[in-house]
């Protein structure tokens, strides 16, 4: 299928290293022009003289998407180097793990700014653009745990997958009229080099020998490239009636009904 992304500009957050990197590289490899993001120089850099090597005119900025003007950065950035936004994906992330009871405000508000309202800020930021052409795809990296309980120790984290996705939802609906589709991805256990998943892999190789097999029924962890592969099909004019959508890429990992 060819997803007819070719020539299409799209910013990608969180994009030097795991799910974000393997979401820049299916776009890339699809034609995409790109923005990417990252905090950290080296990694950032690498990853876009590789995608550079390939022939994708890629541009990368070092920033921290916390920072209030984080969106309007990357959107300028975006429309001075290629005239227009088509496609934004929001994949940075992180959590804070802890039960409930130890967790202090500066906790929450650290992951609440870095899982939603950096998502929200960015994406905000390239809407004029994309109201403009009245059309492109926002997609928000969440989780299985944004779905249903994770269980002890992810108050916070759980909470702010979950928000995402309802923002999307809204987002969605309110952004129809504009021809802007807004889905969200949530991703079971992926591992990749260098991720959690491969470092407790490595530390625990009988714990998680068992964790795949009780909580993962395809029978091993997911990999990056098959959630960048959903996300490339996701916002592609291929997906051009999927609004409003989270969808998991878990080996039936999650049991949610919804
Ligand atoms: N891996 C999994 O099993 C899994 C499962 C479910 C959901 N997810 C979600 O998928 C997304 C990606 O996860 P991952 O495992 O690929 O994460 P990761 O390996 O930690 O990579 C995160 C990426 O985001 C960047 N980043 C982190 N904080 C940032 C900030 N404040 N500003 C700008 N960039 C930032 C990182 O680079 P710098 O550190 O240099 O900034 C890196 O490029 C996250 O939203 C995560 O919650 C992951």
């Amino acid at each position: 299928m060819d997803l007819n992304l070719k020539g299409k500009v799209a910013v990608v957050t969180g994009a030097s290293r795991g799910i974000g990197r393997a979401i820049a590289e299916s776009l890339a490899g699809e034609g995409c022009h790109l923005v990417l993001c990252a905090r950290g120089q080296a990694e950032l850099d690498e990853t876009c003289r590789e995608l550079g090597s390939r022939g994708t005119s890629v541009f990368g900025m070092v920033m921290d998407i916390t920072r209030p003007d984080a969106g309007k950065l990357l959107a300028d950035k975006a429309l001075q180097e290629f005239g227009h936004i088509d496609i934004f994906v929001g994949s940075a992330g992180g959590n804070k793990r802890g039960n409930f009871a130890d967790t202090t405000d500066a906790d929450w508000q650290e992951i609440i700014e870095l899982n939603l309202k950096a998502h929200l800020n960015t994406s905000r930021a390239v809407l004029p653009a994309m109201r403009q052409q009245k059309s492109g795809s926002i997609l928000f990296i969440t989780s299985i745990f944004g779905r249903e309980a994770g269980g002890k120790g992810l108050s916070i984290y759980n909470t702010t997958k979950s928000a995402l996705i309802s923002a999307a939802k809204i987002m969605a609906i309110e952004l129809a009229e504009d021809g802007i589709r807004v889905n969200t991805v949530a991703p079971g256990s992926i591992r990749f080099p260098g991720s959690s998943w491969d470092n407790r892999c490595k530390s625990d190789p009988e714990g998680m020998k068992s964790f795949v097999a009780s909580n993962i029924p395809l029978g091993r962890f997911g990999k990056a490239e098959e959630v960048a592969d959903v996300v490339a099909f996701l916002s592609s004019d291929r997906a051009s009636w999927i609004s409003g959508a989270c969808v998991p890429v878990d080996g039936v990992q999650s049991k949610s009904l919804i």
